[in-house]
């Protein structure tokens, strides 16, 4: 398929809408992308025509559901280039995937033990590390970010001592764009014999990605923000962490036997998907994914940077725009501050105007410590979005600085 912009906003029921009788600008897409009809048909269908819980019945549409369910995982690891279906785990999001992952590694941390983790985390890239520290008293070392936003990778080398057990990093920054060298990364962690975690949430949805390439131990991602349902997301992890890792939920379909004295567990997938797993939000993820590879995805990275490049050319030209983050390697996610101005108060102008941004502290405290600032505004641009919508962003700031001065 090839790449136009009109033919894919067509695609998006949502994009037609008016916020305060202007068209809707979606740049919030870092936030949540919308969802094409190839995903909401895909689920409407399934509840439509074929619903059942999975893994249990005997009868057809038990059976239908767990293979539209099970073709899903196989998806996500081509997609993510799994070396086998079995390590692809369905989670409600990346928060959860990365607290599997911390969760199940309680008997391999020992109390001194290190984790490396780096500013630019996200807080479900701090938090489950922090409830090892709390409870097990693992040690936390933080990767410095420099000012232009990317890591400093020779502080990073000198992190390493013998107790050093994991490093776990973002792929691509949510506040920046920042992409890192994730394959780097990891090298030097195994070199010192550690667990290698990825947080690729927005990266998944930006560049190709490929676990072998990669060769990380855990690769956390999310459906929603790859144009699929809340609700669901994936962990990719080696077969021998899978099967090594303790299980996150204790329940039904995860378990082979349970006695009174004792219990056994399926084999991987399963024995981290207790209960009823999200049996739909799974099916549109599927759809989520074959429909975006259906695309060149370089073209789409064109796409987005275009619009990246237009939007901070325009907002460069503003009295006290200051740019948060600019490293040579990034995706299309622009985060800034207005001085003297609030980021909420420059998103709610703009929101004024149908231009949909978010402000805050995108998650990421320690990373709003390091440029000293204590929030920013921040547009991040997706497949459907248009230099039109662009130029309504550069016009909106501009009043926004008017106003607020
Ligand atoms: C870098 C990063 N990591 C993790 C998350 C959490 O993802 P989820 O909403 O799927 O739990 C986000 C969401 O904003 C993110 O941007």
């Amino acid at each position: 398929m090839s790449f136009d912009v009109e033919a894919i906003r067509k695609q998006f029921p949502i994009l037609t809408r008016e916020i305060h009788g202007k068209p809707l600008a979606y740049l919030d897409n870092a936030a949540s992308a919308q969802k094409p009809l190839a995903v909401i048909e895909s689920m409407r269908n399934s509840f439509e025509h074929s619903y059942a819980n999975v893994h249990r019945g005997l009868h057809t549409m038990a059976n239908e559901t767990t293979e539209a369910f099970e073709n899903a995982r196989v998806r996500v690891a081509k997609f993510l280039g799994a070396a086998e279906n079995n390590e692809i785990i369905f989670t409600k999001g990346a928060t959860e995937a990365l607290n599997l992952v911390a969760y199940g590694l309680m008997d391999e941390i020992k109390a001194g033990d290190e984790i490396i983790i780096s500013k630019m985390e996200h807080h479900s890239n701090i938090v489950p590390w922090h409830f090892l520290r709390e409870r097990l008293g693992a040690v936390i070392k933080w990767i410095p970010v420099l000012e232009d936003g990317t890591l400093d990778l020779d502080a990073y080398k000198a992190l390493f001592t013998k107790r050093t057990k994991l490093v776990s990093v973002v792929h691509m920054s949510n506040v920046t764009g920042t992409i890192n060298p994730v394959k780097d990364i990891g090298r030097i962690a195994h070199e010192h014999d550690c667990i290698f975690v990825v947080d690729g949430t927005q990266a998944a949805v930006h560049i190709p990605v490929d676990m072998m390439d990669i060769d990380a131990d855990f690769y956390a991602m999310t459906g929603h923000k790859l144009y699929g349902p809340t609700g669901i997301g994936a962990l990719y992890g080696k077969r021998e962490w899978l099967e090594r890792l303790r299980p996150f939920q204790g329940g039904g379909e995860m378990i082979e036997d349970v006695f009174e004295d004792r219990v056994t567990y399926q084999d991987i997938p399963h024995k981290f998907e207790a209960g009823t797993p999200p049996i739909m939000e799974a099916i549109g993820f599927g759809a989520a994914i074959d429909w975006l590879s259906n695309f060149d995805r370089q073209a789409i990275i064109d796409h987005e940077m275009a619009l990246y490049d237009h939007a901070l050319q325009g907002l460069q030209e503003i009295n006290s725009f200051r740019l948060i983050g600019n490293a040579p390697n990034k995706g299309a996610v622009l985060s800034f501050a207005l001085e003297g101005a609030h980021a909420h108060d420059v998103a709610q102008i703009l929101d004024r105007y149908g231009v949909a941004v978010r402000a805050g502290q995108h998650c990421a405290q320690p990373l709003m410590e390091v440029f000293g600032v204590h929030s920013t505004a921040r547009a991040s641009f997706g497949i459907y979005n248009t230099i039109e919508e662009v130029d309504r962003l550069i016009a909106g700031v501009k009043k926004a600085r008017l106003f607020l001065s």
